[in-house]
């Protein structure tokens, strides 16, 4: 299934058009110590094929390209793929492909590729449990499957208060998860853990206000709410003064086998 016909893949779709351009110029997103944290947990192959899933502009997918023989990037939204095509034309990476699609529904058969990878992508999608099932389907026996995303505290306050934020500022965020909820999906899909971390992840912090379509309407309650954080958040953290302020979001990897 590529078209997004429920309300939510509508709003992501709205939502990540609006982003497309900021997304891909962003200095965070596009870091090259964050993108080879991931890319790293992918492993060298000359002969390998991937498949990033929420691909986004294919900032993931153009720092895998090296280290494997192709890479087919998946996404949603029409205009990530159009973008994800320019920039890697103009970057002349040939071993990568665009696609729409829907991270849940996989047009790729079963047991067809060695690896399935995606980075902050599944705080956006309601059932991130059908994404993980779905990498799990489309990677060989033996093969990998890497998650990267920004998770929230485990503490329920701290939770409420992060997501109140991250709904302001982009209304395609459904809900971060948290280390445990994600770990334990992926054992849930039959997963093999094979190594979690956690890598720093700072960005700008009025970049990613301002790119997020809720971000500029919503800043003056936003800026309420910063200054009520509970104690206990460690997940979502704003530092520095004025222009300079950065945000450190928690940022985790993981990597499984499919047995
Ligand atoms: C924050 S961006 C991340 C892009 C890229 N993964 C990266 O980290 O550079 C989230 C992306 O997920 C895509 N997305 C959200 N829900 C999706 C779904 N159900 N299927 C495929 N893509 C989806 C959006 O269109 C958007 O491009």
């Amino acid at each position: 299934m590529s078209e997004a016909t429920d309300a939510h893949g509508m709003q992501v779709r709205d939502e990540f058009a609006h982003q497309a351009d900021s997304f891909a110029r962003s200095a965070g997103m596009s870091l090259a110590e964050t993108l080879d944290a991931v890319v790293d947990l992918a492993p060298a192959a000359a002969d390998a094929r991937w498949v990033e899933v929420a691909c986004g502009p294919g900032l993931i997918a153009r720092a895998l390209a090296p280290r494997v023989g192709s890479v087919l990037g998946v996404d949603l939204t029409p205009a990530m793929i159009t973008k994800a095509r320019s920039e890697a034309a103009a970057a002349g990476v040939e071993n990568v492909d665009f696609a729409l699609g829907n991270a849940t529904a996989l047009d790729i058969p079963d047991d067809t590729v060695d690896g399935a990878i995606t980075r902050f992508s599944l705080h956006h999608i309601p059932a991130p449990v059908r994404v993980l099932e779905e990498m799990r389907r489309v990677v060989k026996p033996g093969g990998f499957v890497v998650v990267a995303d920004h998770v929230t505290d485990e503490d329920g306050d701290a939770a409420a208060w992060h997501e109140q934020i991250e709904r302001l500022r982009d209304p395609s965020h459904w809900t971060c998860l948290t280390p445990l909820r994600l770990a334990a999906l992926g054992a849930r899909v039959g997963l093999e853990a094979d190594g979690e971390w956690v890598v720093p992840f700072e960005i700008d912090y009025d970049e990613w206000l301002g790119r997020g379509s809720g971000g500029p309407a919503n800043a003056e309650l936003i800026e309420r709410l910063l200054g009520e954080a509970p104690a206990t958040v460690e997940s979502f953290v704003v530092r520095g003064e004025g222009d300079g302020r950065r945000l450190a979001l928690r940022n985790s990897l993981y990597r499984w086998r499919v047995p």
